[in-house]
């Protein structure tokens, strides 16, 4: 296989809204980023992915892009941008942009033009139908926001047409079926490479086709969500067929002319698809993260479902595909709320951490996960800013749900909780702002937060650091074939990566119980502690006794 910088690289997504504001407007900007940059160094990243910072109305926080070659003002500049690329770039950091093709925001100059008249030039841009006989919209489809009345049409008074949306009203979908889009967003691309990014995260990537004909959609509503006879159907725009056609007319046209790597986000990709998106033949994009272990509704990863899953995508890693390795970003809950245990916040986080950077694929740590950020609760919905809680809300006061019922629900899938800005101190609004911040700072940053975490000997930051350098060390972790140990057990995860340099044994107790285990004979050989979650010392035995969420990897 040939070899490619991110297949060693540790990754970092960067909410630039929530990172660090440096003027005092209570919006996270790109100075803000450039002098934390060496933050990021010291935790060991070497690439980061950059959620949208390109000019937007902020409808759904920049992934509304109004135009894809400016940074939106709240941000800074494309001279901003270029600092903190070229400061990056010394640090032997890289930056993948995030790149949002399936839809543009209301706002962009094509969408203005294109309600303007069936004859406009850029009417086929967006993706227009006319009304049911009845004047109805031309399908039963709910936007996935549950917005405005639930449906992913709307209606357009100047032409009579409804204009399709998966998102928001103000989030219309492009249409890849038509090639003049298709040059212009090339061209949009190739920009960014010259200006020197490294590649680009793809967002929704496989919902670019929509189902030709656009049949009505026979699925039964959910009765919290849906409202008013429209369905969420994903697999009326999810993998429809043709959607390789369109990666591989993206790949042809800018990502095999160019030195870029690319990861998708792939929702509604299973083990089974991916090969087909990711392998190198296959001539579409390099890597893509999966929402098998982590999703926004998950509450729980078992270790069985763990070993599962990391299981099957190892086998499609065999093949030549990469994985994303992650727990969280800006769609999620907090990682440790959700999967750890606050009550062993700081143990539970190492030991999450342990595991996505020791299994197979590229780790992408997501802002605030390294010093165990937690959930946030606010005690009102005006509090709340997250467009999918808005809508999730509405639909629940609509169908019938208390307000404790609704506000139960958003306060824990509420996207928001990964959205409060970055603890970096105990100071006021946790030294994200001196402003006020966009969105409220989550209350128990006095407790936790940066400083506070580095002072500490327990240190998350420097767990997750110790772990990159585990990373660059060890061949095993990149390139080991894994297999599991202890199938059977419901608390603790035991697995190897091996290569033909080394063995690493990693067992992590994922359960606030303690634990004793039983390890085979097999796997009873040298046993140097490189690293452990826990100060207590623990050596390699047949028999060994595990306390809540400890995670130790041994060199065999
Ligand atoms: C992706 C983004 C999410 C956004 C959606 C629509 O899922 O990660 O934040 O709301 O796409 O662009
Ligand atoms: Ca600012």
């Amino acid at each position: 296989m040939e070899k490619k910088w991110w297949h060693e690289a540790v990754g970092y997504e960067i909410y630039c809204k929530s990172f660090c504001d440096s003027n005092g407007d209570g919006i996270g900007d790109l100075q803000g980023v450039k002098s934390k940059l060496g933050v990021l160094r010291d935790l060991g990243v070497n690439c980061i992915w950059f959620a949208p910072i390109y000019k937007s109305p902020q409808v759904d926080n920049g992934y509304d892009v109004s135009d894809y070659m400016e940074i939106d003002p709240a941000y800074g500049t494309l001279k901003d941008f270029k600092e903190v690329l070229d400061t990056a770039h010394s640090m032997g950091i890289r930056v993948i942009m995030d790149q949002v093709l399936n839809h543009s925001s209301d706002q962009h100059f094509w969408f203005r033009e294109s309600r303007k008249s069936k004859d406009n030039p850029y009417r086929n841009y967006y993706i227009w139908q006319p009304p049911r006989e009845d004047g109805s919209e031309p399908t039963n489809w709910g936007n996935y926001f549950h917005e405005g009345n639930g449906s992913a049409w709307t209606f357009d008074e100047t032409t009579g047409e409804y204009y399709f949306h998966q998102y928001s009203a103000k989030m219309p979908d492009l249409n890849w079926e038509y090639e003049p889009l298709r040059q212009e967003i090339y061209k949009m691309l190739h920009f960014w490479l010259d200006l020197g990014v490294d590649g680009f995260r793809l967002d929704v990537f496989t919902r670019f086709k929509k189902m030709p004909g656009f049949p009505m959609s026979t699925k039964t509503p959910d009765p919290k969500l849906d409202r008013k006879g429209y369905v969420v159907d994903y697999t009326m725009c999810t993998h429809v067929p043709g959607i390789h056609e369109i990666l591989k007319d993206i790949n042809k046209n800018v990502f095999s002319q160019r030195e870029c790597m690319t990861m998708g986000e792939g929702a509604g990709v299973t083990c089974e698809l991916a090969p087909d998106y990711i392998l190198p033949e296959r001539g579409e994009i390099d890597s893509l993260y999966h929402f098998e272990l982590s999703s926004r509704r998950r509450s729980e990863i078992t270790p069985e479902l763990f070993r599962t899953v990391q299981k099957k995508w190892a086998g499609v890693m065999e093949q030549g595909g990469w994985n994303i390795q992650y727990l969280s970003n800006h769609d999620s809950q907090r990682q440790v709320t959700c999967y750890g245990d606050e009550a062993y916040r700081v143990e539970s986080a190492k030991l999450l951490a342990t595991l996505t950077h020791t299994s197979p694929g590229i780790p992408f740590i997501y802002q605030g996960e390294e010093i165990g950020m937690v959930n946030v609760r606010f005690d009102s919905i005006e509090d709340y800013n997250c467009c999918y809680t808005l809508g999730a809300y509405q639909s629940m006061m609509e169908n019938g749900y208390t307000v404790e019922e609704a506000m139960d629900f958003c306060s824990t899938q509420s996207r928001d909780n990964a959205r409060t800005p970055y603890q970096w101190d105990d100071s006021e609004n946790a030294g994200f702002t001196t402003g006020k911040p966009w969105l409220k700072v989550n209350p128990r940053y006095t407790e936790i937060n940066l400083k506070k975490d580095l002072a500490s000997p327990d240190s998350i930051f420097r767990h997750y650091r110790a772990l990159a350098d585990l990373r660059k060390e060890h061949p095993a972790v990149i390139r080991g074939n894994l297999t599991f140990y202890l199938e059977d057990d419901e608390d603790v995860i035991v697995y190897t990566r091996a290569c033909k340099e080394e063995t690493l044994l990693i067992i992590a107790n994922k359960s606030s119980k303690q634990r004793a285990i039983s390890l085979p004979e097999s796997l009873l050989q040298g046993g140097e502690v490189l690293l452990s979650n826990l100060k207590k010392e623990n050596s390699l035995a047949k028999e060994m006794k595990l306390d809540p969420w400890e995670a130790i990897i041994f060199r065999l």
